[in-house]
């Protein structure tokens, strides 16, 4: 079994890559599961995994104390409201401060289950099953927890790293093309901030991408979690570097919190938000104008959107980036490329050239 370590000391993880755990009966990679849960676990799943996923999961855990919730599908519950549910259910469940959480599903599932574990009696232990591209390549590593606010996006959150990530590849055959291609979009943000050869892989690889050849899955998912793990391990707590895994965010999280979150997937905003601090990378003069058409060609190629949704006002767009969580009291910061590979914080954004950007993407 595959496993990449997220190497922070005392708090170190190990991501295992373990193909049928939940998605077939596969008895032989149990052991990495079962040595990190006690003799309690709590499941937080949505509505739409559970029926796929969750006996699977339950079978592999008898002998133990189980209860589970089901929170209801998408990403406008992902609020405070539904971590008050789970946290409800852990107390009338009788669960207690020695139990485990499990977060079985995608990133809305692993962000709001792990905030309830962050904050449940002030923190239980939380073990990652990420079913969606998406949270197998990102949310699902990092610690990372956050739930929305009407006016901003992750606006409540802690920082509660995993106990243990279980990725099983082959739950990605069930997911539908459109969140398939949300997941691609964050992978993009990796070789693009960090690796120019697995930029070119991409590129090379893109039918077998499409096609979900799982052992294509396999290599690219795991090369990315390498990409986050290293920088995690680097700035956990995002002081510096892991601000770079924002690339795109920026722009992106403004596009989700004004279109109403759910309507653009945050996969989507991403790849949108990609191809718009690009263009304001080519206009404030860093990179040249071939690094953004062949970002838009592989976020294109992938069925990814490369234009901002309508009617999304500049005023109010730019007043969401401003309340972004990068920014500090000294303004604004936005991630910009610096070459294909090779990603920076900028902290002094030209006015005129954000402006200029703008006004192009926001018709
Ligand atoms: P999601 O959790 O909404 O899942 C997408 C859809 O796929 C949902 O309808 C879900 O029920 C369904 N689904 C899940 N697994 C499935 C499977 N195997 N087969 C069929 N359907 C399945 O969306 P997502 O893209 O996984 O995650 C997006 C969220 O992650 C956003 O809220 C975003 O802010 C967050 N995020 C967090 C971090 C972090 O570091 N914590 C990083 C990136 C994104
Ligand atoms: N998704 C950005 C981070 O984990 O830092």
């Amino acid at each position: 079994m595959k496993t990449i370590t997220v190497a922070l000391g005392e708090r170190a993880y190990p991501i295992a890559f373990c193909e049928g755990l939940i998605s077939r009966a596969e008895p032989a990679h149990l052991e990495v599961l079962l040595e990190r849960v006690g003799q309690s676990v709590f499941v937080v799943t949505n509505s739409t995994v559970a029926p796929l996923f969750l006996d699977g999961l339950l079978s592999k855990l008898s002998g133990k104390k189980c209860g589970y919730h089901c929170l209801p599908d998408g990403e406008q519950f992902k609020t405070l409201e539904q971590v008050e549910g789970i946290i409800g259910q852990l107390i009338e469940q009788g669960f207690t401060r020695d139990s485990t959480m499990i977060a079985l599903g995608g990133g809305v599932v692993g962000d709001v289950a792990g905030f309830a574990a962050a904050i449940f009696q002030r923190g239980i232990p939380i073990i990652q099953i990420p079913t969606t591209l998406l949270s197998q390549v990102d949310s699902s590593v990092g610690g990372k927890t956050a739930v929305n606010h009407p006016l901003g996006k992750n606006m409540l959150g802690a920082f509660h790293q995993p106990s243990l990530v279980v990725i099983d590849v082959a739950t990605l055959t069930s997911l539908n093309p459109r969140e398939y291609a949300a997941g691609l979009a964050e992978i993009v943000k990796h070789a693009a901030l960090a690796d120019s050869d697995y930029f070119e892989w991409l590129e090379a690889n893109i039918e077998l991408i499409i096609e979900r050849d799982l052992d294509c899955l396999a290599e690219m998912i795991a090369k990315s979690c390498q990409i986050k793990a290293e920088i995690v391990a680097e700035d956990e707590t995002e002081q510096g570097r892991r601000g770079l895994l924002n690339l795109g965010h920026t722009f992106g999280h403004a596009i989700e919190t004004l279109s109403g979150y759910g309507q653009v997937l945050h996969g989507e905003a991403v790849a949108i938000g990609l191809l718009m601090a690009a263009d304001y990378s080519v206009r404030a003069g860093y990179i040249a104008q071939t690094v953004k058409t062949r970002l838009h060609a592989l976020l294109s190629g992938f069925g990814l959107p490369v234009v901002a949704p309508p009617s999304l006002p500049v005023d109010l767009f730019k007043a969401a980036m401003a309340r972004d969580k990068k920014a500090t009291q000294a303004g604004m910061k936005l991630i910009v490329l610096q070459a294909l590979g090779k990603a920076e914080i900028l902290e002094d954004v030209d006015p005129a050239v954000l402006d200029e950007t703008l006004a192009d993407w926001l018709l």
